[in-house]
C-alpha cells in the first residue's frame, strides 16, 4: 500500500513537471509551483507547455484524480507538506560556466519563509557538490533545526523518455543526513523499489557528485565513439562493428556508442563544463572532462567542414537541405543543439539553409537566423545540392529513398547519424557520407 505523501514542486520546468506528474501517478498528493502566471493558468486547463511522449495523458489523468494540481503560491502549497522538491534550473553562468545557484538558492530562502511543521527540502535540479549544505545553512537561518531535512535527489531521466525513465529507473539516488528525512523519501519512491531499481541512500555530498559523475560519464562515452570514428574513416573500418564489438564486453556496455555531430542537450553540455570549473576550484582538475568539453565543441564545427568536403570543397550558393535541428529526436528541445553550430557555419561559408524538423521548428526559428522551414521532409529536399541528417528522428529513417533521390536537385546525402544502410544508398546513385562507416565516412 502506497503511504500518500503531500509533495510540492518548485520550478514547472522540465524535470519538475515530469517529476511532479509521475509522482502523483505513484500516489501521492503533488502541487506544482512555479512564479510564471501564464505558464500555471495554462496547465491548470492540461496545456503542457513542453514536447515530451506521454506527458500530457498522464498530467490531465493525475489532474482528474484530485492528486496533481498547480499554483503560483508556494505559501498555499507548502501547508502540511511533507516534502518540497527544488526542481528550478541551474544553468551555466555565462562566460564562468559553473552552475549559476541563483534560482535553488531563492527557491531555498522562499521555502524558509513558508514551511510550518517539519519538512523535507528535496534538491532535484544538478547542483554542484556542497550546494545542499548551503542549502541547509539558509534554511537554518530562519528556522530551527528540527523542522527541516535537506536531502539530494538528482534526476536521470531522458528527454523524450522521461516518463518511463522516472518510473522504472536503473536506481534512485538519495543523498540524506538523517533518519526522518529518510523515512520520507523512503515513503515518496517506495513503488519505484516495487517496480524497478533498488534505492541507493548515500551522504548528500556523495549524491550530488554521482549525478555529475554519471552525466559526465555517458558524455565521455559520445565523445570516445565520436574520435574513434574519425579514425575509423582512416583507417577503414567500420565504427557500427566496432561499437557492437566492444559493446558485447559487459565492463564497457552497448548503450551510448553511436558516434555522431557531438552531444548537446540541457544536461552534458552545461554539466561537462561545470565539473570542469568544480574540479579546478577543488584543486582536484579533471583533464580528461576539460579535453572533452574541448574535442565536442570543435567537432561541431568539423561537422561543418566534412558536409563542405562531401560538397566537393565548398557549399557557396548551394542550397543545403538540414533534416533534424533538436539535439535528439523525440524532444522540441534546441538547448546545446550541434544544428547551432553546424547551421551558422555553413551560412558563413555561403550556403543557403533549408530545414525541417518534426518538432524543433517553433523553438528552431527564434535560434537560427536566415533559414528557410520546410514544412516536411520532401518539401525540404526539392532542389536542394545536398542533405543533411543532423538528428535521428523516426520520420527520416523511413522516408523513401527513391523519392529522396527523386527531389534533391543532386543525390548527395550527408548521414550525420548513420540512419541509412551504406550499401543501399550506393545503389540508388547517392554518393553518401556518413560518420566513421570506413571510407564511407567521407564518401570514398
Ligand atoms: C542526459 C542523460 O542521459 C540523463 O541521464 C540526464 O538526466 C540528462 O542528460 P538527455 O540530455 O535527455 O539525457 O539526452 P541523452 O539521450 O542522454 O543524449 C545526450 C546527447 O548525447 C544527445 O545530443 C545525443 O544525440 C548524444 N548521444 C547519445 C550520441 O551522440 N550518441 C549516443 O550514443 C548517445
Amino acid at each position: 500500500k502506497v503511504l500518500t505523501m503531500r509533495i510540492v514542486m518548485v520550478g514547472a520546468g522540465y524535470v519538475g513537471l515530469v517529476s511532479g506528474t509521475c509522482l502523483a501517478d505513484f500516489g501521492h498528493e503533488v502541487v506544482c509551483v512555479d512564479k510564471e502566471e501564464e505558464k500555471i493558468a495554462k496547465l491548470r486547463l492540461g496545456a503542457v507547455p513542453i514536447y515530451e511522449p506521454g506527458l500530457g495523458e498522464l498530467l490531465l489523468a493525475n489532474q482528474a484524480s484530485g492528486r496533481l494540481s498547480f499554483s503560483t503560491s508556494l505559501k498555499d502549497a507548502v501547508e502540511g507538506a511533507d516534502a518540497v522538491f527544488i526542481a528550478v534550473g541551474t544553468p551555466s553562468l555565462a562566460e564562468v560556466g559553473s552552475a549559476d545557484m541563483r534560482y535553488v538558492y531563492d527557491a531555498a530562502r522562499a521555502i524558509a519563509e513558508v514551511i510550518e511543521g517539519f519538512t523535507v527540502v528535496v534538491i532535484k535540479s544538478t547542483v554542484p557538490v556542497g550546494s545542499g549544505d548551503e542549502v541547509e545553512k539558509i534554511l537554518a537561518a530562519r528556522l530551527p533545526k528540527d523542522r527541516f531535512a535537506v536531502v539530494s535527489n538528482p534526476e536521470f531521466l531522458r528527454e523524450g523518455a522521461a516518463i518511463e525513465d522516472f518510473k522504472h529507473p536503473d536506481r534512485v539516488i538519495v543523498g540524506v543526513e538523517d533518519d526522518r528525512g529518510r523515512s520520507v523519501m523512503h515513503a515518496i519512491y517506495r513503488p519505484i523499489e516495487r517496480n524497478a531499481g533498488p534505492i541507493l541512500y548515500t551522504t548528500r555530498r556523495s549524491a550530488e557528485m554521482i549525478k555529475y559523475a554519471a552525466n559526465v560519464f555517458l558524455a565521455m562515452k559520445v565523445t570516445f565513439i565520436n574520435e574513434i570514428a574519425d579514425l575509423c574513416e582512416q583507417v577503414d573500418a567500420d565504427v557500427l562493428d566496432v561499437s557492437r564489438g566492444i559493446g558485447l564486453d559487459d565492463r564497457i556496455g552497448a548503450k551510448f556508442l553511436n558516434p555522431g555531430p557531438g552531444f548537446g542537450g540541457s544536461c552534458f553540455p552545461k554539466d561537462t563544463l561545470a565539473l570542469t570549473k568544480l574540479a579546478i576550484e577543488a584543486k582536484a582538475p579533471i583533464r580528461l572532462v576539460e579535453t572533452l568539453v574541448d574535442v565536442n565543441e570543435k567537432r561541431k564545427i568539423a561537422m561543418a567542414r566534412k558536409i563542405e568536403r562531401a560538397c566537393g570543397g565548398s557549399v557557396a550558393g548551394k542550397r543545403i537541405a538540414v533534416l533534424g535541428l533538436t539535439y535528439k529526436p523525440k524532444t522540441d528541445d534546441m538547448r546545446d543543439a550541434p544544428s547551432l553550430v553546424i547551421v551558422p557555419e555553413l551560412q558563413a561559408a555561403g550556403a543557403h539553409i533549408v530545414a525541417y524538423d518534426p518538432e524543433g521548428v517553433k523553438a528552431a526559428r527564434a535560434l537560427l537566423s536566415g533559414v528557410e522551414f520546410a514544412d516536411n521532409a520532401y518539401a525540404c529536399l526539392a532542389g536542394a545540392d545536398a542533405a543533411v541528417v543532423i538528428t535521428e528522428w523516426d520520420e527520416f529513417r523511413a522516408l523513401d529513398l527513391q523519392k529522396v533521390k527523386a527531389a534533391l536537385g543532386k543525390p548527395v546525402v550527408i548521414d550525420l547519424r548513420n540512419i541509412y544502410p551504406i550499401k543501399t544508398m550506393r545503389a540508388l546513385g547517392f554518393r553518401y557520407v556518413c560518420v566513421g562507416r570506413g571510407l564511407a565516412g567521407e564518401g570514398g
